[in-house]
């Protein structure tokens, strides 16, 4: 697949390490699908879309590339290619969202998605503190949470994921730390709900050629990067393991 030059129209700044890029591309994308943006001379890097008219993506500023891409501004370019993966799959009448960190971006639009179809969605949203949580959706039920309690509910986002779940929903969709995917994972089955969960793993190809982002024999840019918990239970790396850039084993 080709790159597509981008023209960034608009910069939103999140919190103090996420940056939000609108860009005057529109694309035909689900919310967990990704693209890899290439900056040329530089790297190539997989990000999670999170709109689409017009198309954004939500970086956190963690590493070279990222911080290359926190100084470019209103008028400048990025080149991209995709979507790729498998998004999420909205199910029922009532759903919960939750979100940890920059994992909120691509449930935002979920959400959105949600409200289209008249389907209820409770929306948790965490943060270790307030100045990292990410702008709040539109959600009509919003648990906003922090770790030290400086705003919104004290606690964890699964605290009150467990604290939500006394109500009956069909599915609970996650994006975030892959520890607290784990941890979603253990509330759900423990409760009986159907969930999804959106992964990352270290990408080169993005479209299942070169293996870097195997996850215990999953490859997360092809058969996810959304899984359904059915897929991750008993996956021997989900939540232990994953490849760095030179394809070495290391622990998450
Ligand atoms: C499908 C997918 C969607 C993503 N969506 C987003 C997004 O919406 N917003 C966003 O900010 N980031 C997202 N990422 C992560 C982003 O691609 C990486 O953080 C990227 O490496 C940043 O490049 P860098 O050069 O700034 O930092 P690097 O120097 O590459 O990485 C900084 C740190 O993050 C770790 N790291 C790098 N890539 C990954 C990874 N894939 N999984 C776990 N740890 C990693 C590195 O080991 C290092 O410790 C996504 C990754 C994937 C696979
Ligand atoms: S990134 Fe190459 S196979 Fe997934």
């Amino acid at each position: 697949m080709l790159h597509q030059k981008a023209l960034i129209t608009k910069v939103e700044q999140e919190n103090f390490k996420v940056k939000t890029f609108h860009l005057d591309l529109e694309l035909d994308a689900e919310p967990g699908q990704f693209v890899m943006v290439w900056i040329p001379g530089l790297d190539e890097k997989p990000f999670c879309v999170a709109g689409v008219k017009p198309l954004r993506l939500s970086v956190a500023k963690v590493g070279p590339f990222s911080e290359k891409m926190h100084e470019l501004k209103k008028g400048d370019f990025i080149w991209m290619r995709g979507p790729f993966g498998k998004g999420f799959e909205l199910k029922g009448k009532k759903v919960i969202m939750v979100g940890g960190g920059y994992g909120v971006a691509p449930l935002r639009f979920l959400e959105e998605n949600a409200r289209k179809k008249d389907i209820d969605a409770i929306f948790i949203m965490g943060a270790k503190t307030c100045t990292e949580l990410m702008k709040k959706p539109k959600a009509k039920i919003l648990n906003v949470c922090t770790d030290d309690g400086s705003e919104g509910m004290r606690g964890l986002v699964t605290e009150h994921l467990e604290v939500a779940l006394k109500e009956k929903v069909d599915c609970v969709y996650a994006c975030g730390p892959e520890r607290m995917l784990v941890k979603v994972l253990e509330i759900c089955e423990k409760a009986k709900v159907e969930c999804q969960f959106s992964l990352e793993r270290y990408m080169k190809c993005g479209f299942g050629l070169c293996g870097q982002c195997s996850c215990g024999g999953l490859m997360v840019c092809k058969d996810g990067p959304v899984f359904t918990g059915k897929e991750l239970r008993g996956n021997s790396d989900f939540g232990k393991k994953r490849l760095d850039a030179s394809g070495k084993g290391i622990e998450i």
